[in-house]
């Protein structure tokens, strides 16, 4: 796996500092509210997991499955549900956490359906956003930074389902996606 990376672009210790600022501005504005953090799988569990070890508030968790990409690196637009929450919207303040926001299309269908369940409120908290390749008209609430325009891979980002486990952000070796792409 180590020899696929071209190069790590954002490190393990950049990544922590980031949830932590998340932390302390989430602290800040859910302050006494009733708040639920809603992990889209699967990109999303390693900085789920992180974030919420970050707030210091009382919130529950849930997740939702929805599929985007297929095996390459580029949008199909087709999303669908995969696994849908297990817990009743209303009342709850809740934020989606999101690993990347990248064409919008994704966020922007879960917010359409996630809204239609009347929650109290309804933000978004992505770690990584990359504005320059946005589809739809959408920001993030909350996010860690802004990625170049390239496909990154690690701390639960994929590629082919493959690198999740990565502890960093890195960029594959071309020669990676091209083997896949004219397979
Ligand atoms: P969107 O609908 O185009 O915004 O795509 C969002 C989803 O695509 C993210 O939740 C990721 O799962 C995936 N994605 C987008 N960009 C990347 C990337 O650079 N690396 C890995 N996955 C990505
Ligand atoms: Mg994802």
């Amino acid at each position: 796996m180590q020899n696929d990376i071209k190069e790590v672009l954002i490190s393990e210790e950049e990544i922590k500092e980031m949830i932590k600022e998340l932390g302390r501005k989430i602290d800040k504005d859910y302050k006494g509210k009733n708040l639920l953090l809603v992990s889209v799988l699967k990109g999303s569990i390693v900085f789920m997991a992180d974030l919420m070890r970050a707030i210091n508030l009382p919130c529950q968790i849930d997740f939702m499955a929805v599929s985007s990409y297929g095996a390459g690196t580029t949008s199909s637009g087709a999303v669908k549900i995969l696994k849908d929450l297990d817990t009743d919207l209303e009342g709850f303040d809740v934020l989606i956490i999101e690993d990347i926001l990248d064409s919008g299309k994704t966020l922007s269908y879960i917010l359409k359906i996630l809204k239609s369940r009347k929650p109290a409120s309804l933000k978004i908290c992505t770690l990584f956003d990359k504005p320059k390749r946005r589809k739809v008209k959408l920001k993030a609430d909350y996010f860690g930074c802004v990625v170049p325009d390239e496909f990154i891979v690690g701390y639960g980002l994929d590629y082919a389902e493959i690198y999740r486990n990565l502890p960093f952000v890195a960029v594959l070796k071309e020669n990676i996606y091209n083997e896949n792409e004219t397979n």
